[in-house]
């Protein structure tokens, strides 16, 4: 055990050529960004429009991109470079794990799902043997509403978009990891659903000692679900806090944009309003307040 941040991502940037193969343009895709997750269990979002390098920074925590400069460190250590330090990547993929956008990429359509979830118990050495895998896969199975039971035999063909992603969530949480790295969740889930996928983060979050990133162009679930946000435009975070803050006193034109993009807020995410009152928040038209 350690106090050392879940994850520690420091002054990080990533430049890309552009503009053409012969060009010298270059484009900061992530721009000296600096994020901290102490220990505790959190939702930390990371919300901005399309091209404001949400992903670009996802990929550098996945280890999938590396940084051209900055280190990006989880629980104390980093993870790049040549150190005995370094997170091997058997350590990294039971620490970390990926959500992604679309749900029916994360699964191949010639295997039924259960085999998905069994590898990754046996790959990531959690169970023994298959009867354990078994076991273990059942158990993230039932944090997300499903059982093996009800998946057995299944291709994914035979799943809604939800169900798929919730499939994705009970994989990822095979090896009890302590961050879930999710790029835009449920932005290929139907309407009707997202709120449920949005509602199991939090849940369990709170059940489990793992924390995640989310990403999203939404602000609404963002703000509905996390323990902190930042804004993220052209590479740079430009604003940051807890949720309420920053709907209350967005300090940031940029963000009052994202804010204006959320049709009726409250009655498209009611929830939002309950979460509000419980919470006792000023309402959006109460007089501006400083961030403490
Ligand atoms: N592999 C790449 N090569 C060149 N440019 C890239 C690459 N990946 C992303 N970019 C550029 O970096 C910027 C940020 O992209 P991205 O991280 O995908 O943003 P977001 O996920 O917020 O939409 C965009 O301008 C995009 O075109
Ligand atoms: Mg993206």
């Amino acid at each position: 055990m350690t106090d050392a941040p879940v994850l520690d991502i420091r002054a990080v940037r990533k430049v890309y050529k552009a503009g053409g193969l012969f060009s010298a343009k270059t484009l900061n895709a992530v721009d000296n960004v600096s994020i901290t997750l102490d220990p505790k269990p959190q939702v930390f979002s990371i919300v901005g429009e399309s091209g404001s390098g949400k992903t670009t920074l996802a990929r550098m925590v996945l280890r999938l991109v590396e940084p051209t400069e900055g280190t990006i460190s989880l629980l104390g250590r980093p993870l790049a470079g040549k150190g005995v330090e370094r997170i091997s990547d058997f350590e990294f993929r039971r620490l970390v794990q990926p959500i992604f956008q679309n749900p029916f990429e994360a699964f191949s359509a010639y295997l039924p799902i259960e085999s998905y979830l069994i590898r990754t118990a046996l790959n990531l050495k959690i169970a023994p043997n298959e009867a354990g895998a078994k076991e273990v896969a059942d158990g993230a199975l039932r944090s997300v509403g499903l059982s093996y039971e009800r998946i057995r035999g299944k291709y994914i063909r035979q799943f809604s978009g939800g169900e798929l992603q919730r499939l994705s969530i009970a994989r990822a949480l095979i090896p009890n990891p302590r961050l879930i790295v999710a790029d835009e969740p449920v932005s290929m889930v139907d309407a009707s659903l997202r709120m449920s996928i949005v509602n199991l983060f939090k849940q369990i979050k709170e059940e489990k000692d793992v924390s995640f990133v989310y990403i999203t162009h939404d602000l609404s679930t963002a703000y509905y679900l996390s323990d902190t946000v930042v804004i993220m435009n052209k590479g740079r975070i430009v604003d940051a806090g807890k949720p309420q803050d920053i709907l209350n006193n967005p300090t940031e034109a940029y963000t009052r944009e994202l804010m204006d993009a959320i049709p009726r807020l409250g009655e498209r995410w009611p929830e939002i309003d309950l979460l509000k009152a419980a919470e006792e928040t000023p309402s959006r038209t109460a007089p501006m307040r400083s961030r403490g």
